[in-house]
């Protein structure tokens, strides 16, 4: 079980003065705090292209350089790539390491990445295709390092914030880090512990996930959280398009939803928007049949229910490709037509 602290950093440096190991994303290294040199690692360059077996193997042969043992608590702050990366080496170095902490330092660390336990890297562009689930021992969760974060890293946890939203928690669709981190935490905490391998619902969590990276594994991947909105927002119409229900209320639910993340989707991330313009469908669909949840031709995925109720259902890749490329026009509804073929 993991131990959140609502803390600034620098308790967690005085309670683990002693025995603390430090890998810090430099654009995360805040003025004020200071890491033990000889014991931290600054990354730089804490990019989705670098999150890969590579920069993993470089981070190890420092920490044998730098004498880091099993013994040590190794400690984690920066984004979810940040996280995912260290998440990753305290399960594999000496065959695991004592105690993890992460201190998430984006808005979408704080309310999903650095949260239950997944970790990982990209391998040969496909996303998170190699990790391992260990939970992290302690999370301090540190507001103020939203400071200086970027705009577009704060509005790229608008996917996931709708995500929670559509599984039906009580989060605004706001980037207000005291209205939505707490709840999102605590409903992230709870799924993932009761069901820590991914076999049950916390499969819920991949909700705009299948189609949203598929889209981000031919993008300069540099935009997760706009990648998993414009997952969401086919994923509700791909819904529509298996349940071929009647029900106003499932319908004018699907349409609701899809307004306001179409409204995001256009304001928010223009660029986004145009770079999947060029995107071959048939190479979107290439991916979908990568990913790793697929077994014997199908994937079990989440998908709106007719009373509205996110539910997994197992879906024929052979559907998913359907509706991408062949029956209906899944961006219809956007005004943005990627090329075809
Ligand atoms: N393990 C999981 O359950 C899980 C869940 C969701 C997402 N993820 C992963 O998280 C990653 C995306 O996370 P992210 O959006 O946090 O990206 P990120 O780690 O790339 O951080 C975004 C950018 O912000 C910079 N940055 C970080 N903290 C900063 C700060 N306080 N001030 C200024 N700049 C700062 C980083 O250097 C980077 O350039 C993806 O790789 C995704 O796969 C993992």
């Amino acid at each position: 079980m993991t131990t959140i602290h609502y803390q600034p950093i620098k308790s967690l440096v005085d309670r683990h003065q002693t025995n603390a190991f430090y890998i810090v994303d430099e654009n995360a290294l805040p003025e004020s705090t200071r890491f033990p040199q000889a014991k931290s690692i600054i990354l730089k360059n804490v990019t989705e292209r670098n999150k890969n077996l590579d920069h993993v193997t470089r981070i190890i042969e420092q920490m044998l350089e730098m004498d880091v043992d099993r013994g040590s608590t190794l400690v984690g702050v920066g984004g979810g790539i940040t996280t995912d990366i260290v998440g990753f080496i305290a399960s594999i170095y000496n065959r695991g390491m004592n105690r993890l902490v992460l201190v998430p330092t984006t808005l979408l660390g704080m309310i999903d990445a650095a949260i239950g336990g997944k970790n990982g890297v990209n391998f040969n562009r496909l996303k998170n295709y190699v990790g391992t689930f260990r939970n992290p021992d302690e999370i301090y969760i540190d507001y103020t390092f939203l400071d200086s974060l970027p705009k577009k890293h704060i509005d790229n946890s608008l996917g996931e914030i709708i995500k929670y939203n559509l599984l039906g928690v009580d989060v605004p669709i706001s980037t207000n880090p005291m209205e939505v981190v707490p709840k999102c935490v605590e409903y992230k905490q709870r799924i993932t512990n009761s069901d820590f391998h991914d076999s049950g619902d916390r499969r819920l969590l991949n909700f705009g996930h299948t189609m949203g990276h598929a889209f981000e594994s031919l993008s300069d991947m540099s935009s997760h959280g706009f990648f998993v909105l414009l997952g969401l927002f086919l994923e509700l119409q791909f819904s529509k398009y298996q349940k071929k229900s009647t029900s106003e209320k499932f319908l004018n639910f699907i349409d609701r939803k899809s307004s306001e993340i179409k409204d995001l989707l256009l304001n928010v991330f223009p660029d986004e928007m145009a770079e999947i313009k060029g995107m071959k469908m048939a190479d979107v669909c290439d991916r979908v049949i990568l990913d790793k949840k697929r077994s014997s031709g199908l994937i079990g995925m989440p998908l709106l229910d007719i009373d509205c109720v996110v539910r997994i259902e197992e879906v024929k890749v052979v559907d998913l490709i359907h509706f991408l490329c062949v029956k209906e026009d899944p961006f219809s509804h956007l005004g943005e037509i990627p090329d075809r073929f």
